[in-house]
């Protein structure tokens, strides 16, 4: 089974959570747009009045253009669930997100929400977070005064020889969010400590937002060759 046929089902797997009354955070990416694609028909279908909160502009744009209800966060501060994709996850609902570079606004939905829920494939599930470069949010005033500060901290926790690097667009020009920020992505192979490492580059001036999502999933929903697979933290 593909990749993608597994993040369709995981999506469809969690259209439960959308229910009538309820306000919902809309993810980015591909799973994410599996997700807004089934909640757009089970709430044409049910007449449904749920409200969604959307995470990007191409999701806005796509959930816009399939009739959902849409609020911003402003509008609905505290939401009943988010549900988004990953890029990683761990056996304790550790995720590294930000692959599509939307990592700032979806923690900040996120972490509004009662639960969040993340959707996926079976290859996000890792032993160890690291494998997939982590990507930092950081301010474009002193990106490289930054830089070198994320550096020395990775080499003060042990993170030698490790990699990093300014994101780029396909074109070749600096990459930057919605919110206009530049992202720098960290090589780091394998995250023994994400709390540590986190709570030091949340502490690092000019850092926006860490891909780390820790403490804020409490339901994984991954598709796999054997069906989906519903997994709750403890
Ligand atoms: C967007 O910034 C990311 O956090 C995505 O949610 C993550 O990269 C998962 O993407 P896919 O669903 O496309 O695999």
């Amino acid at each position: 089974m593909s990749a993608d046929t597994q993040k369709r089902a995981a999506a469809e797997f969690a259209l439960k959570l959308v229910e009538a009354g309820r306000s919902i955070g809309l993810g980015t990416g591909s799973t994410a747009n599996y997700f807004i694609e089934a909640a757009a028909a089970k709430v044409k279908r049910e007449k449904l009045d749920t409200k969604f909160v959307p995470t990007s502009q191409a999701t806005y744009a796509l959930a816009q253009k399939l009739g959902l209800n849409l609020v911003t966060i402003e509008e609905a501060p505290f939401l009943d669930a988010t549900i988004d994709g990953c890029d990683e996850f761990d056996g304790k609902f550790r995720l590294i997100k930000g692959g599509g570079g939307a990592l700032h606004r979806e923690k900040l939905v996120a972490s509004s929400s009662k639960f969040m829920i993340t959707i996926c494939d079976a290859s996000k599930q890792v032993e160890t977070l690291g494998a997939f470069p982590l990507p930092i949010e950081v301010s474009k005033f002193g990106v490289n005064a930054t830089a070198w500060k994320i550096e020395r901290a990775l080499v003060h926790l042990g993170y030698k020889d490790k990699k990093m690097r300014l994101r780029t667009t396909k074109e070749g020009t600096p990459f930057v969010t919605e919110s206009g920020n530049p992202i720098i992505d960290l090589m780091l192979d394998k995250i023994d400590q994400p709390e540590q490492l986190d709570g030091i580059l949340n502490n690092t001036p000019g850092v926006i937002e860490t891909g780390l999502f820790i403490g804020i999933c409490g339901i994984v929903i991954m598709g796999t060759d054997k069906g989906v697979v519903e997994l709750t933290r403890a």
